[in-house]
């Protein structure tokens, strides 16, 4: 088995992909840099060591290390198996840098938790869910409609099978189908002049004009998506089942939401216990095409890159009170941009009542919430706007315990892991060259 996953990687200079095995979510990542200014070959002296304690490779990359200047750094994914923590062991002792990454954190303290860093690692997500979309509880409306459930395994393999890049399939919805959105979309679209915040009611008319939302109409998650991109670069994913907190928060810091495509089921319109199509397209997706909000969300996604367990709870609950069923106040109005009130009829009017107990949003307290997921909420936290919960959220980010910052590099669509003054003074440098733009602009602005 050792001599079949092994490979001797063949290394083009600035990082490439070798390989991708089947195992690569149950993987552990080791990050590492020789210590000297080693040749970029030398990553074959380090290979042997895999091969000595039996440790199969997955994946192999070389890159340009960020830390040293001419220095390379090595990235390898090794699959369960094998004595690893001998590799561990000489690494750390020969190595000028280390550092492990892994989904079975809570063996070792020293780990962290395992984190996608390019948003095509999303692609991992697929067979990491806590369950896959076509098994329904007895208590959900179409447990004994065999129609609707063989309907909700084929939108779970959609999901299942989609990868980076490509296009989101288009879904022929079926007229019941359609039916069911009819009922919601004329329901909904009647409350959000009213009870809406201002900037879902912004968007709404642009998706209604981009997106073909309309009452005989559902929505195709790939418009959707292209729209988003170009408004924030927020992008949607098809999802096959439920994904853990972590992961899910983890697809925000790529500005990527991972969205159902199937609809609720038909004997009830205005009911579903799971997030549906209705839930994603009217509830979430016009907040993101907010710049202030989409920054907002990925704040909560990069908080949550290897963070430890308590924290991602702590997010998942602040995500909850916020993005899913957050009040903010506009004109010394109170109006919903929780996605869950947005999409909710009895909710929608109910949250804005005087009935449930408003308080302000506050990381620290809001995270510790405790809340119902198939009732109205009693409590609802109320945001300023959305700059000041992003305010809020980055402080409270940066109260999470983690030995490295991140930053998300939209030029690669990857996360940069940053822990060392060298990058630390290349981002001062890049930060230097937009305020030059941003002086140069000013200047034009006078004349
Ligand atoms: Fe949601």
């Amino acid at each position: 088995m050792a001599d079949v996953m092994m490979l001797v990687p063949k290394l083009i200079h600035g990082g490439n992909y070798i390989k991708e095995g089947r195992d690569s979510a149950r993987s552990t990542c080791l990050i590492f840099s020789p210590k000297e200014e080693d040749e970029v070959g030398s990553l074959g002296k380090y290979l042997q060591l895999f091969v000595k304690h039996k440790v199969n490779l997955l994946h192999i990359e070389s890159r340009s290390s960020l830390r040293q200047p001419n220095g390379y750094e090595f990235m390898v994914d090794c699959a369960p198996g094998g004595n690893i923590a001998s590799v561990i062991e000489c690494l750390r002792d020969q190595c000028s840098y280390f550092s492990i990454i892994s989904r079975n954190h809570k063996d070792n303290m020293d780990t962290v938790p395992w984190f996608p860093r390019r948003i095509r690692d999303l692609d991992k997500f697929a067979n990491q869910i806590l369950s896959y979309g076509a098994e329904l509880d007895s208590d959900h409306p179409g447990f004994t409609d065999p129609v609707y459930r063989q309907r909700r395994k084929y939108f779970a393999d959609i999901a299942y099978h989609y990868k980076h890049g490509q296009p989101i399939p288009k879904v022929e919805y079926t007229p019941e189908e359609i039916a069911t959105w009819g009922v919601v979309f004329r329901n909904l679209t009647k409350l959000y002049p009213k009870y809406a915040c201002r900037e879902h009611n912004h968007v709404f008319p642009l998706l209604i004009e981009n997106c073909g939302y309309r009452e005989d109409n559902i929505p195709q998650l790939e418009d959707i998506s292209n729209f988003l991109k170009d408004c924030t670069g927020f992008t949607l994913r098809p999802v096959a089942g439920l994904l853990s907190s972590r992961d899910f928060l983890a697809g925000l810091a790529f500005r990527v939401f991972h969205s159902t495509q199937y609809i609720r089921h038909s004997s009830k319109p205005l009911y579903t216990p799971e997030p549906d199509v209705c839930h994603e397209i009217l509830g979430h997706v016009p907040l993101f095409a907010d710049p202030s909000f989409a920054q907002f969300s990925q704040v909560i996604g990069l908080a949550s890159l290897g963070a430890p367990d308590e924290y991602i709870e702590k997010l998942a609950t602040c995500f909850w009170f916020t993005v899913e069923y957050g009040i903010c106040r506009q004109n010394g109005e109170l109006k919903a941009y929780g996605a869950g009130l947005l999409s909710s009829f009895g909710e929608l009017e109910y949250c804005l009542s005087d009935k449930p107990e408003l308080r302000p949003f506050d990381p620290p307290k809001t995270a510790l919430q405790k809340y119902p997921i198939t009732e109205y909420q009693p409590v609802y936290y109320v945001a300023e706007n959305f700059e000041d919960a992003k305010e809020k959220m980055t402080k409270f980010a940066q109260s999470i315990p983690r030995k490295f910052g991140v930053r998300y590099d939209a030029y690669t669509q990857s996360i940069s892991i940053i822990d060392s003054k060298q990058q630390v003074e290349a981002l001062v440098n890049n930060v230097n060259q937009e305020v030059q733009i941003l002086m140069d602009a000013l200047r034009k602005l006078h004349h």
